[in-house]
């Protein structure tokens, strides 16, 4: 068999942030229930990700992984991704927009307190216990949370669009958060730089861009849709806690799920069965204005709710769009010129 017709034969997934959390759990469910499909590791870390592939591997012997290494907050090493990509693929099935990162400077122990006795729910849910960089910048000038969270899976979409299309039902499935609100999010402010939760302003533009997306999918025929998705709350090392209170947390997650509080999906397996749920139902079942989100019930067992994305404004969407578009062709002269 050639590698055309293999391409051809064979689904391609593409995970980022693959190497651990909610990204391995896509791994997992998808090599679970898809038969012939390559995976394509997209992780910043080589060692972690040769780690979790290896990992993958004893689960799943025959599986079909590769490793491609890209960093998300940086605009030509996501380009050189995409140009590696696009040499060794013809299609593309679903490109999972997980990677994601939370800058923290440390714990607003007065909120925390306050969380816990007030909305021992919210208290899992929001990281407003966190104290949150503010006005972070990566290599680019651009907003450290947005780029890694959103801007750099712009570019990836925007570059793989050609492969997307060419699987003829292609899904771009972004990991949003439970946390992602209208009120965290500022057109003015697209790139979260003046906020104190640059976390939830991202994930809200994951949101608008995701929904919005749709429109010109629709509108220039391509064979591509767009969701939005939330893992629900997922013990990963997004928040970066000391060992004692990492574990403290955990237990309490399990007692919490016990009581009732749905969110506490608290794996990684668990949290990702949204994904891999709107990646592999029929489109007739799904509606991408909606939020896809994993929950579970006392006994762990996961399970998907889908509610509106309650808020959705199509203009400010457009607007974070024509932004993203502009950076993106910005970017990409950049990385012709370099190439001359
Ligand atoms: N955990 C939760 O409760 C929760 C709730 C709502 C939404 N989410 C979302 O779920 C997604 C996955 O998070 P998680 O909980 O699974 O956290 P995680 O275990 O920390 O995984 C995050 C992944 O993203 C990768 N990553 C971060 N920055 C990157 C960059 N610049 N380039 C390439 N990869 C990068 C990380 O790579 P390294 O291992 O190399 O750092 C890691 O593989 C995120 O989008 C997060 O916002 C999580």
């Amino acid at each position: 068999m050639t590698e055309q017709q293999q391409d051809r034969e064979t689904k391609v997934a593409i995970v980022t942030g693959a190497n651990a959390g909610v990204g391995y759990g896509i791994i997992q469910r998808l090599l679970e229930q898809e038969e012939d499909i390559q995976i394509v590791m997209a992780c910043r870390n080589g060692g972690r990700a040769s780690r979790a592939r290896l990992s993958l591997l004893q689960q799943f012997p025959s599986a079909n992984i590769n490793i491609e290494l890209v960093d998300l907050a940086n605009a030509q090493s996501v380009f050189r991704f995409c140009d590696n990509i696009k040499s060794r693929y013809t299609s593309i099935n679903y490109l999972f927009c997980n990677a994601g990162i939370l800058s923290t400077l440390g714990l607003n122990w007065k909120e925390l307190v306050w969380l816990f006795f007030q909305d021992p729910a919210g208290f899992f849910e929001r990281s407003d216990a966190t104290i949150q960089a503010t006005g972070e910048i990566n290599e680019d000038g651009m907003g450290k949370v947005f780029a890694a969270n959103v801007f750099g899976h712009y570019v990836m979409l925007r570059e793989l669009e050609g492969l997307l299309d060419a699987s003829g039902d292609a899904r771009v499935i972004w990991t949003s958060s439970l946390t992602a609100e209208k009120s965290a999010f500022d057109i003015d402010d697209w790139q979260g730089l003046k906020s104190t939760f640059p976390y939830e302003s991202s994930k809200w533009a994951c949101d608008l861009i995701s929904i919005k997306s749709n429109d010109r999918y629709s509108s220039e025929n391509h064979h591509i849709i767009s969701f939005t998705t939330s893992p629900g709350v997922v013990a990963s090392a997004i928040i970066d806690l000391p060992m004692v209170l990492a574990k403290l947390r955990v237990g309490l997650q399990y007692v919490y799920r016990f009581l009732g509080v749905s969110s506490q999906t608290i794996t990684g397996y668990a949290g990702a069965i949204s994904n891999v749920y709107v990646a592999l139902q029929p489109l007739k079942a799904l509606n991408y204005l909606y939020r896809y989100t994993s929950l579970a019930d006392r006994w762990g067992t996961p399970y998907v709710e889908a509610t509106t994305v309650s808020d959705y404004d199509p203009m400010t969407a457009e607007k974070l769009l024509q932004h993203c578009e502009l950076a993106y062709q910005a970017q990409k002269r950049l990385v012709s010129s370099s190439k001359k």
